[in-house]
């Protein structure tokens, strides 16, 4: 009588637990500001409904056993909106902060956050940084915040700190490989990216995990992102299980027995 109800699973939900899941998924949460502008509201209010998205989505993520789930949320470019737009965007991601802690560290969830993190306001830098040094030790799935984050912005980054290692001799400029690189995008230790959503029906990246997308499945969705729940993310995994992915292969090569398939449904 007081345990909370069991909630049975869709049928999707079923059968997309049967297959092998993408290890790492990405996702561009767009269109709360259409779907607030749809309702006459304003567009903070848009961003406010997404955060139950952000909550319904992870949760599935967590459950269904997915490695990592990196959330667009604010990119580069997004401090040139308005202002009172940025300040309520702010806001918002302390209350996020603040609300969801206790669902992240009683999931086993650790919290991680990439982009440039000290450009963001001390009320939300402080308990973001709390969040990630009290789940560090968790190991259940990695949810990471893509704050003032841009992929230029990374690569960037990555190429000065190549530069001055080969200038301080660390380096050999000539032997310089991906590992090199890879070891300096803030997605470093995070598995590779098997799978990229993108809500609102715009199909174009933004700026998002640049060099990680190379051989990423793309799921473009009409849903705008607060309407994005836990069956719009199930349809999304379920299209990626439906895909061939060939890494420059052939088909027949991907479907022998002794070529490592790395996500073949
Ligand atoms: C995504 O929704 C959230 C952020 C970029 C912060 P938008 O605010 O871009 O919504 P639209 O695209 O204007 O509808
Ligand atoms: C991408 O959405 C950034 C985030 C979702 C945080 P935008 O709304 O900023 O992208 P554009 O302007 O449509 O390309
Ligand atoms: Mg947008």
């Amino acid at each position: 009588m007081d345990r909370p109800p069991t909630v049975l699973p869709t049928a999707l939900e079923v059968q997309v637990r049967a297959r092998p899941l993408p290890r790492h998924v990405g996702i561009i949460m767009d269109g709360n500001g259409r779907w607030a502008e749809l309702r006459g509201q304003p567009r903070l209010e848009g961003h406010r409904e997404g955060s139950v998205s952000v909550r319904e989505v992870t949760r599935a993520a967590r459950r269904l056993g997915v490695q990592a789930l990196t959330l667009y949320a604010f990119s580069s470019q997004n401090w040139a909106r308005p202002p009172e737009e940025v300040a309520g965007l702010m806001d918002l991601l302390r209350e996020y902060l603040e609300s969801e802690r206790a669902e992240i560290l009683d999931n086993g969830i650790r919290l991680n956050a990439i982009g440039e993190v000290d450009k963001l306001p001390r009320y939300v830098r402080e308990p973001l940084e709390r969040l990630r040094a009290d789940s560090a030790h968790n190991t259940g799935m990695v949810l990471t915040l893509a704050l003032s984050y841009g992929g230029r912005e990374e690569l960037l980054r990555a190429a000065r700190d190549l530069a001055q290692a080969a200038a301080r001799g660390e380096l050999d400029p000539a032997h310089l490989d991906a590992d090199d690189l890879e070891s300096r995008l803030w997605t470093a230790g995070l598995p590779p990216v098997d799978l990229i959503v993108r809500t609102s029906g715009e199909q174009r990246i933004s700026n998002f995990l640049l060099w990680q997308l190379a051989y990423a499945e793309l799921c473009f969705t009409d849903a705008l992102w607060p309407d994005f729940r836990t069956e719009e993310f199930l349809r999304c995994l379920s299209q990626f299980q439906g895909r061939e992915r060939r890494f420059g292969l052939t088909s027949a090569q991907v479907n022998r027995d002794d070529t490592p398939q790395r996500a073949k449904a």
